[in-house]
């Protein structure tokens, strides 16, 4: 088998360069950790926690264990600054942080040895992240589920490796082995998915959330929040026409109302009313498994691929 080994393998210490995207509410302690038992890295999302029920996912995380792993921070979120403490105090060995500059809290992580990864959806933030000590860079494209900014994957990751200098990671829109080869194709020295293990049997999301992921196809996505200024694609439903009808009409405020609390709803089961926050990808999702062969398949579809493609270019 061929080895995908990269410099985000040695930073992480793990054996495939596939990381757990942070999904708040989504992304709890077991999914976590089942992506870092398989070999990725496994991160916890905290975006929708305060400090304290930070403190006790990552005393969860640990019960199922020992590997390294993540702790996203949305920086909208009020309590980033708690989360900061929480992690430096809870000896966290890698955080993540999305939607944002995170660059105010960037040293005081690093002279604790913490590892930072910025996910960013431009090259000037990229720029930005890697002066200030940003360790990776996750470049997310406009196909991801959740927050999203304006430009697409295959665009973004080879604009990126080729600003900035340290390692890029490549997300949005990757599922499998395939996707995986064209990352590292652009210059990407790893992927993050988050739709592909949301449809995983360790998601402690509800069923009815990944039956929708299983059941849509690549144009059942949609934005909602673009006139809100926090754009995040999620499945279409019963909400998001409600939602869009009244961004249309420019009734923000109302459409802002409607909004709060509905990843929470659509991760208890309700898909109807609830953000079923989800990529593109979604489309490419046909079965439920574990997090364990999500990515023994990633590896050997992109081992096959590679060797396929080798046949037929090179002759070898
Ligand atoms: C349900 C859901 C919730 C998400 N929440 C967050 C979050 O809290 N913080 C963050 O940085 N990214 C968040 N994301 C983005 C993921 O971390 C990841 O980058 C993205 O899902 C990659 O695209 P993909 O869905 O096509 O795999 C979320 C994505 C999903 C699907």
């Amino acid at each position: 088998m061929i080895n995908f080994k990269t410099r985000i393998c040695e930073i992480f210490d793990i054996e495939y360069p596939i990381l757990l995207g942070g999904m708040a509410w989504v992304g709890t302690a077991k999914l976590a950790a089942a992506v870092s038992n398989a070999g990725g890295l496994g991160i916890i999302g905290a975006g929708a926690m305060d400090g304290e029920m930070l403190r006790r996912e990552i005393e969860r995380y640990r019960t199922m264990s020992d590997k390294n792993f993540g702790v996203n921070i949305i920086l909208l979120s009020p309590y980033a600054d708690e989360l900061v403490e929480v992690v430096m105090e809870e000896k966290v060995p890698v955080v993540s942080f999305g939607a944002g500059n995170p660059t105010k809290y960037i040293p005081k992580l690093k002279e604790k040895g913490i590892k930072v990864i910025s996910v960013v959806s431009s090259d000037s933030l990229a720029r930005l992240v890697e002066r200030s000590g940003a360790d990776v860079i996750v470049a997310e494209g406009m196909e991801s589920g959740g927050h999203i900014g304006d430009v697409t994957t295959v665009v973004l990751v080879r604009k990126i490796v080729d600003t900035v200098k340290i390692p890029v990671v490549a997300a949005g829109g990757i599922v499998d082995g395939r996707g995986f080869l064209a990352m590292l194709a652009l210059g990407a020295e790893g992927v993050q998915m988050g739709t592909r293990f949301v449809a995983s049997l360790e998601c402690e999301a509800h069923e009815n959330y990944k039956k929708k992921i299983l059941k849509a196809s690549i144009r059942d996505t949609v934005v909602t929040g673009l006139k809100l200024g926090h754009p995040a694609r999620v499945i279409r439903n019963k909400l998001t026409r409600k939602v869009l009808e009244l961004e249309e009409f420019g009734n923000t405020e109302e459409a802002e109302k409607f909004l709060i609390g509905t990843l929470r709803k659509a991760f208890e089961g309700d898909v109807d009313n609830g953000s079923v926050m989800a990529g593109q990808s979604s489309g490419l999702i046909e079965d439920l498994k574990s997090v364990k062969e999500i990515m023994e398949d990633i590896v050997r579809e992109a081992h096959d691929t590679l060797t396929e493609l080798s046949h037929k270019f090179l002759g070898r």
